[in-house]
């Protein structure tokens, strides 16, 4: 998507560690308009899938897994985020363990929001390592309930989560793909041209 990569050059910040920072637009301060533009793209992808429910993690998914949700006109769930737990019984639940933090966080979604007749659609904002998505996928397969696929907006194509998604035989959508952050740069995988 060629708006978001121009965006990424133009605000983006490269940081050591392999790190992009976003903040200036999707991490901290938000562009809305952006994000309405992300969100019609997933869904033009998605038109045909029948989506039920989009799904992502708090807190950075959520700004582009509404605009989804609000183009496709289904609900859209986070999974939280909580360092242990004691009551589980109605929640799925799943482990992610942060790489770049250096955390290990459960994630949980309400048994009350997803069912097995869902047709769910995962959006998360970075896809480094997969952990985030493996744990939204840990608890669809809890939940018994078909994924139609995953769209990212940033993909760091370097990290293995994406080859790791795609293994597994699911449709994975990335909006802009990173080869590499290498000395303070960053490269796509391909310019795009829409
Ligand atoms: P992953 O396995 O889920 O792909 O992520 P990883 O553990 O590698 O990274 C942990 C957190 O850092 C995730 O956010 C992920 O989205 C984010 N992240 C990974 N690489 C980058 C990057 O280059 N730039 C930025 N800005 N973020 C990155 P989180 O802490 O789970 O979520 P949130 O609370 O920010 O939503
Ligand atoms: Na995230
Ligand atoms: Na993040």
């Amino acid at each position: 998507m060629r708006e978001l990569e121009q965006r990424i050059k133009s605000d983006g910040v490269v940081l050591s560690g392999d790190v992009l920072k976003v903040d200036q637009f999707l991490n901290h301060q938000v562009d809305p308009d952006l994000m309405f533009a992300i969100g019609q793209r997933f869904a033009h992808l998605f038109a045909d899938n029948q989506i039920t429910k989009i799904l992502t993690v708090e807190s950075s998914g959520i700004a582009p897994a509404v605009m989804t949700g609000l183009q496709l006109h289904v609900p859209v769930i986070f999974a939280r985020k909580h360092k242990s737990l004691t009551l589980t019984d109605d929640l799925y639940t799943a482990d992610v363990k942060s790489f770049t933090k250096q955390t290990q966080n459960k994630i949980t979604v309400s048994k009350k929001y997803i069912s097995a007749d869902d047709h769910v659609l995962i959006i998360d904002d970075f896809l480094a390592n997969g952990q985030a998505v493996f744990g939204l996928l840990e608890i669809a397969n809890q939940a018994d309930l078909k994924v139609e696929g995953v769209g990212i907006v940033i993909e760091k194509s370097f990290q293995p989560g994406a080859q790791k998604i795609k293994d597994q035989g699911i449709r994975l959508e990335s909006l802009a793909k990173i080869k590499s952050l290498a000395n303070g740069q960053v490269t796509f995988v391909t310019e795009q041209h829409d």
